[in-house]
């Protein structure tokens, strides 16, 4: 077995436990056809509102299920690349051979970007990349590529489809480009034979990956790609139903994604890991964060009530990588030690388990990419999720639109501003 092998069969050993595990606790009914109107009882955060119907993807909250277009993560994860589940999850079947080879063409083709790009982010007022949030400047650099598509207003499902698949390919290499700039370096080219993971890792670290790393890499992509209506995806999907255009709405889910609550959860999981700095700090950080009720960064899932799938692989790919690394080792071990404690306390007591951002950012440091930088590799990932819901959406688009209850006064008079 050589090392890409072992790494697949750690996620086959991965899907094994997750078998062995599973919770039988009810869960809502969320599968099967949609017949409008619905009865939903809500609860603050849109909790167990139904937003719409798909194909794309399902989340079984109690018994730790992610599904692709039918397909397990597991087997995806283990078996399946990154461009294979872009377009699995975009066209809804998985690619031929031929299909295969052409959309890969084609998102190597799309990867180059207009100079322009990089000139707003070296020219801009904050040009001090280093410390604008990089998705912040990613953010900025979609809605750029948007001022520079004569055809951004073309809200067809056939363009729309094509600005996704373009983006799916830019995202990758702005993401480069800004960590490259972020660490004082030039940005370097897309090199079109490489894989859509291991152009991304060649982007932002100037190296051509080992193929054990861009493994590594085209794992968490999968993992990252689709997840149901998390907030970027539901954000996406408000945006796009307003016809607003395709650049808009990503650079909408990309604001989304950045906050600690979602994607941003990954960057600070490695500050929470630094904070403790060594396994013996474990105990008392994770007993003084819950008495000041801290919210443990990494933990917890509207959805999941059971140990996430993705963080199921990623952990045990975590501790590949700390073989033979001791700093990467010194994190894995603080890691695992509050995972554990976490799961005997608040697992048990409040069903809180470690979700996709735990185990990610030792991934991504082990593979030499800097803490800021975690957030934007969540959305060059999860941009093909963002395009296939908003795309399936736009098929049968109306606007969302829901309503608040007026909590206030109804009859107030008023005062003029002497009277005040
Ligand atoms: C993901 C998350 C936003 C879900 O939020 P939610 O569905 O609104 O869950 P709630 O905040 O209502 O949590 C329910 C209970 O669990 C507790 N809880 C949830 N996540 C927690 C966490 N990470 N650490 C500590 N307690 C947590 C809440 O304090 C609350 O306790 P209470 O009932 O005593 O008030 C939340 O779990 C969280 O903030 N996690 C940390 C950030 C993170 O990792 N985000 C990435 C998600 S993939």
């Amino acid at each position: 077995m050589n090392d890409v092998e072992a790494i697949n069969a750690m996620v086959r050993q991965a899907a094994e436990k997750a078998a062995q595990e599973t919770n039988d606790e009810p869960e809502p009914i969320l599968v099967g056809d949609l017949n409008w109107p619905i009865t939903c009882e809500l609860r603050p955060g849109l909790e167990g509102a139904i937003a719409c119907g798909t194909k794309i993807g399902y989340v079984n909250g109690s018994k730790g299920w992610l599904i692709y277009r039918g397909i397990n993560i597991f087997e995806l994860a283990e078996k399946s690349s990154f461009e294979e589940t872009s377009y699995l999850l975009l066209y809804g079947k998985l690619p031929t051979r031929k299909e295969l080879d052409n959309f890969r063409m084609k998102l190597a083709g799309y990867m180059p970007i207009d100079e322009t790009v990089l000139a707003v982010l070296k020219r801009s007022p904050t040009a001090r990349v280093r410390d604008t949030h990089p998705m912040t400047a990613l953010g900025l650099c979609v809605l750029v590529l948007g001022m520079l598509d004569e055809k951004a207003e073309d809200t067809s499902v056939e363009n729309e489809r094509e600005i996704v698949i373009k983006l799916i390919a830019q995202i990758a290499t702005i993401t480069g480009m800004i960590a490259r700039l972020r660490s004082g370096r030039d940005p370097v080219e897309p090199e079109p034979s490489l894989s859509h993971a291991a152009n991304l890792l060649y982007m932002m670290t100037g190296e051509r990956p080992s193929p054990v790393a861009e493994r590594i890499m085209d794992i968490s992509l999968i993992l990252h790609a689709d997840h149901g209506m998390n907030a970027s995806t539901f954000s996406a999907m408000v945006i796009n139903s307003s016809l607003a255009n395709a650049y808009a709405t990503i650079s909408g889910a990309i604001g989304s994604l950045k906050g600690s609550l979602h994607g941003g959860a990954n960057e600070r999981v490695l500050y929470d890991i630094e904070e403790i700095g060594s396994v013996d700090n474990v105990e008392a950080w994770f007993q003084k964060a819950r008495e000041s009720k801290r919210k443990l960064m990494g933990f917890g899932h509207r959805v999941y009530k059971a140990y996430d799938p993705r963080a199921r692989i990623l952990g045990p790919l975590a501790g590949k990588m700390s073989e033979n690394n001791p700093e990467i080792k010194r994190l894995y071990d603080i890691a695992r030690k509050l995972d554990g404690m976490v799961c005997a306390e608040l697992g048990v007591e409040k069903k809180i388990f470690p979700n996709v951002d735990f185990y990610s950012g030792i991934v991504y440091r082990a593979l030499g990419i800097h803490a800021g930088m975690f957030t934007p590799i969540f959305a060059a990932s999860r941009i093909s999720g963002w395009g296939a819901r908003f795309l399936e959406y736009l098929e049968n688009n109306r606007i969302f639109r829901p309503r608040a209850v007026y909590t206030g006064p109804v009859r107030e008079e008023y005062t003029p501003i002497d009277r005040r």
